[in-house]
C-alpha cells in the first residue's frame, strides 16, 4: 500500500561529469525496479543528473533548499529553482545540516512546508545522537522531531512526505542499527503519524531507514514491517552496491 523508496544521498561527492557517468550506468542496470529509485545530488550536479536520468526510472532529488521564495540569501537555492530544473524530491533536515549548518526543527518545518507548496516531495530526516540513545530517550526525541517537522502540514500534504529515520551514530560510521532497533523507531514514527493524522495516513507514509545501510545489511532491514526503503550515503556512490540494494526490494 505504501511506496518503497530507495534514495541515494551523495552528500558533497561527484562532479557533474562523474554524476553523468554514474546515472548513465545506473539507468542501464535498473530497468524495472520494485521500488522508487531516487538520487539526491549536490546542486551543481542536478542539471547533469536530470538530463542523464531522462527516459529512465531514476528520479532526482536535491540535498537541501531554502524556505524563502527568493531574496538576499547568498549561497542558497529556492524550491522554484529546483522545480524548474526537473527535480522531484528534496532532503530536508539531514543531521549533517542540523549539526554543521545550524538547522533547527523550526527551519526544517519551514522548508518542508515550502517544498510541499511548490510540489516537491520532502524526505524529512530525524534521528537521535548516541548520547540520547544511551539516555533512553530515543523514542520520545524522534517522536518530537517528527511532530515539529510536520507542524501545520495537512493530512493530504503529509501523504507526499517521506520520513527518513537516521540514527546519527550510524551515519557514515559503518555501525548500522540492528534491525530491531531500526524497526522499533520506525514503528514509533508511524505511531506518531497516526497520532498527528490518523491510522490510514500513517499507514500510507513511506518511512526509510538510513545510516550505514549497504549491500550486505539492506536485505534484512528492508524486510521489516515499518521500514519502507533507505536513505543511503556511502553505498549510493558505487553503482553496483546501490543496484544490489534496489534489487532487494519487492
Ligand atoms: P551513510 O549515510 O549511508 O553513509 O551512513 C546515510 C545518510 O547520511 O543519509
Amino acid at each position: 500500500m505504501r511506496k518503497t523508496v530507495i534514495a541515494g544521498n551523495w552528500k558533497m561527492n561527484k562532479t557533474p561529469a562523474e554524476a553523468e557517468t554514474f546515472i548513465a550506468e545506473l539507468a542501464t542496470k535498473v530497468k524495472n525496479p520494485a521500488c522508487e529509485v531516487v538520487i539526491c545530488a549536490p546542486f551543481v550536479d542536478l542539471d547533469a543528473v536530470v538530463k542523464a536520468a531522462k527516459g529512465s526510472v531514476i528520479k532526482v532529488g536535491a540535498e537541501n533548499m531554502h524556505f524563502e521564495d527568493k531574496g538576499a540569501f547568498t549561497g542558497e537555492v529556492s524550491a522554484d529553482m529546483l522545480v524548474s530544473m526537473g527535480v522531484e524530491y528534496v532532503i530536508i533536515g539531514h543531521s549533517e545540516r542540523r549539526e554543521y549548518f545550524a538547522e533547527s526543527d523550526c527551519t526544517v518545518n519551514k522548508k518542508a512546508i515550502k517544498a510541499l507548496e511548490k510540489g516537491l516531495k520532502p524526505i524529512i530526516c530525524v534521528g537521535e545522537t548516541l548520547s540520547q540513545r544511551e539516555s533512553g530517550i530515543t523514542n520520545e526525541f524522534v517522536a518530537m522531531q517528527t511532530k515539529l517537522a510536520l507542524k501545520n502540514i495537512s493530512k493530504s500534504d503529509a501523504a507526499k512526505v517521506t520520513i527518513a529515520y537516521e540514527p546519527i551514530w550510524a551515519i557514515g560510521t559503518g555501525v548500522t542499527a540492528t534491525v530491531e532497533q531500526a524497526e522499533e523507531v520506525c514503528g514509533v514514527i508511524r505511531a506518531t503519524l497516526s497520532q498527528i493524522y490518523d491510522d490510514a495516513t500513517a499507514q500510507s507514509i513511506t518511512i526509510q531507514y538510513g545510516g550505514s545501510m549497504n549491500a550486505k545489511n539492506a536485505d534484512d532491514l528492508l524486510k521489516m514491517e515499518n521500514i519502507d526503503g533507505g536513505l543511503i550515503g556511502g553505498a549510493s556512490l558505487v553503482v553496483d552496491d546501490f543496484c544490489t540494494i534496489i534489487n532487494y526490494c519487492g
